[in-house]
């Protein structure tokens, strides 16, 4: 199963094939901030990619559209800000976000 890590808070779990991040670190526990019905509407649950940009689904129109509209157009040009509710996990990944904590 891909192993997603997240920091600063260091914690490393599991996931299938397809989860999102950010269902996938909730199931395991933590709260990821969130600002809508994880619809990827928001833009609060953007995160960056430290390493296994490729092993994340590719980002979908939706997901662009909603970046570009809440965060700019510079948002869109940096490949590593993706949204956890919408990134899929087809690999190992490490990404960093802010306000993740147990829950
Ligand atoms: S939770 Fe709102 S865009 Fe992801």
């Amino acid at each position: 199963m891909p192993r997603i890590r997240v920091e600063p808070i260091g914690v490393e779990i599991e996931a299938p094939v397809g989860e999102t991040v950010m269902d996938a670190v909730c199931a395991a526990g933590y709260f990821w901030p969130v600002g809508c019905a994880k619809t990827g509407e928001c833009t609060n649950c953007a995160m960056e990619v430290v390493s296994g940009l490729g092993r994340l689904s590719q980002m979908g129109r939706y997901e662009r559209q909603n970046l570009l509209r809440q965060r700019g157009t510079r948002s869109v040009e940096d490949p590593r800000l993706r949204l956890a509710c919408q990134a899929r996990v087809e690999g190992d990944v490490v990404v960093y976000k802010r306000g993740v904590i147990p829950d």
